[in-house]
């Protein structure tokens, strides 16, 4: 058997052997950075993004879209992204690779490289050795790299579009139509499932780290002021180990937390971000992941991208990677709809009504028309009207009418205090945005799901896969391709499919090399006919995890299956 260094190895040979993930362009060499999902992968992924789907869409009702994965330029103007979005890097005097400075000094145990100026990773790297070509890196220079993919947009490439770097700003560009969809009432959500690019500078880490990604985003539109989340209860008694900023601040160990005691204590900020850091826990061990390899960790305030007032990550850990950012939840306040009103012209703001009409001092300006008329003539009634949102001076009102700065005297107006009804306000809502990488969360969900028991005296590698993600969910294992079990077996294929089963038939070699196969890739149950399923309709069901096997008739363990996968019926119960 071959020697692997770490789990990680034997997930990706597992992976790539049995169909899950390829190195993308093969036949070519391949590129970092970008990877195919093979069939049983593709599948694998679609029933995460499912459940995912099942929490954001379906629990929370926040609507999908789906937005161009080409962007124009002014999106990634007003989002930030063009000014800012870029890595450190350098080049090997020695190799020319390009390098990331940050992973370059955190490998040689520099604490805090993430964070670092362009100045100090300089200093930090002159006397280490690059990691390419183990040379003595000396005096390089470091400077930042944009990582969006730019490409042109048309025959004559007029137009600059820059491939999406997140699936977020979709939802920003889109808020003007999204808020008349949700009747113009806060909250409301909406969510994106689909590709982001980044152009990673040394991508080494397989699935962890790619230039074309999945990303699975929510972004909720609340009141600035209203940050609780109208279904706290849900999630209230949720408990888990935080690691705050203060935790981490003084080296401390996480503390264990309800969501309730969290936000009271101030260790989460409001309640919106610890609902979601509760949920991303309940989605996260739902597809899958081991909770002893989970943490939730707030963002230190240097490590916050641009946009966010609080950020948290849940992390899971890897054998090969240590702990790995899987999702951010953070609240990003209004920088996004703020940046694109200021570009785009929109006022991007939600008219919210006061429980009662508010009465207020209002400064009436009163045009004195009889002595304006003569001296504005033609352009009287435009100055009249710019007045009316004007602030009076001892001097009289400024105005500007069609570029032209007018003084207007205070004989030519009076002014009236009066009381008004004010009905509500316009606010520029602050977003909560739970971001999840996709990939990471396939890998992580591959390399937990991986072990290694011993059966019939042989090792067996097991996909412990949640029923709710196994590509596979059934397969049917006639105990010979002959006698007629064959022709029963393919029946009952297709009577499985018929229940929406994805169902596998195998008839190829000893029945135990059968079963092995399918607990590579985590069939949950396989089916086996045999020569008393002639005589009496009956078939042996066989669990993957535990490999008892239990006999019943046919029609009923087909009606059972899909009860035994939504995990509404245990296997000692099934027949
Ligand atoms: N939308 C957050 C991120 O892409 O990191």
């Amino acid at each position: 058997m071959a020697e692997y260094e770490d789990t990680y190895e034997k997930v990706m040979e597992l992976a790539r052997r049995r169909g899950f993930v390829w190195p993308s362009s093969e036949i070519y060499g391949s590129v970092a950075g970008f990877i195919d999902y093979g069939p049983l992968g593709a599948m694998l992924k679609r029933r995460i993004e499912n459940i995912w789907r099942n929490f954001y869409v379906v629990q929370e009702g926040y609507y999908e879209i789906e937005c161009p994965t080409v962007g124009i330029e002014p999106i990634y103007v007003a989002s930030g992204h063009v000014g800012g979005f870029s890595d450190k890097m350098f080049q090997c005097p020695h190799c020319q690779e390009f390098l990331r400075a940050d992973h370059v000094a955190e490998a040689f145990g520099i604490p805090h490289a993430g964070t670092m100026s362009k100045e100090e990773l300089h200093d930090v790297l002159l006397d280490k050795e690059c990691p390419a070509c183990n040379k003595v890196l000396g005096d390089v220079e470091v400077f930042d790299f944009n990582l969006m993919f730019t490409t042109s947009i048309g025959p004559g490439g007029q137009r600059k579009g820059y491939l999406r770097p997140e699936t977020a700003q979709g939802m920003f560009v889109d808020f003007p139509r999204l808020l008349r969809f949700y009747r113009d009432h806060l909250p409301f959500g909406a969510v994106q499932i689909g590709k982001s690019y980044r152009n990673e500078i040394s991508p080494r880490q397989g699935m962890i780290r790619l230039r074309e990604f999945t990303q699975a985003e929510a972004e909720i539109f609340v009141h600035p002021e209203e940050k609780d989340h109208p279904q706290f209860f849900r999630y209230a008694d949720y408990s888990m180990p935080l690691c705050g900023i203060a935790q981490q601040e003084k080296d401390e160990p996480a503390v264990v937390r309800t969501m309730r005691q969290a936000v009271d204590e101030g260790i989460i900020a409001n309640e919106y971000v610890a609902y979601y850091v509760a949920m991303t826990h309940d989605i996260l061990t739902t597809v899958g992941f081991n909770p002893e390899k989970i943490r939730f960790r707030q963002h230190m305030p240097d490590e916050r991208a641009h946009y966010a007032t609080d950020c948290w990550d849940a992390e899971a850990f890897s054998d090969r990677f240590g702990w790995v950012e899987i999702v951010g939840i953070a609240d990003r306040t209004n920088y996004d709809l703020k940046a694109h009103a200021a570009v785009s012209g929109q006022k991007n703001t939600v008219f919210v009504q006061y429980p009662e009409p508010k009465k207020v001092h209002h400064k009436a300006i009163v045009p004195n028309y009889g002595k304006m008329g003569p001296v504005f003539r033609g352009k009287a009634k435009a100055v009249a009207e710019a007045m009316a949102s004007a602030e009076p001076t001892e001097e009289g009102i400024r105005v500007t009418v069609d570029g032209e700065e007018i003084l207007v005297a205070p004989e030519m107006y009076t002014v009236k205090d009066e009381m008004v009804d004010v009905f509500g306000e316009d606010v520029m809502p602050h977003v909560i945005e739970p971001s999840y990488g996709i990939d990471r969360i396939c890998y992580m969900v591959l390399e937990h799901a991986y072990s290694e028991d011993v059966a019939d005296g042989e090792t067996r590698t097991v996909m412990r896969f949640k029923n709710g993600v196994a590509p596979v969910q059934v397969a049917v294992l006639p105990l010979m391709a002959r006698d007629g079990m064959d022709e029963i077996a393919r029946k009952l294929v297709l009577d499985l499919q018929a229940e929406g089963l994805q169902t596998e038939y195998d008839d190829a070699g000893a029945i135990g090399r059968r079963y092995r196969r399918q607990d590579e890739v985590g069939t949950p149950f396989c089916i086996t006919v045999d020569y008393d399923t002639k005589e009496d309709g009956t078939v042996t069901l066989r669990d993957r995890d535990s490999m008892q096997q239990i006999r019943g008739k046919m029609e009923d363990v087909v009606a059972k299956i899909p009860l035994l996968l939504k995990g509404k019926l245990t296997f000692e119960n099934a027949l």
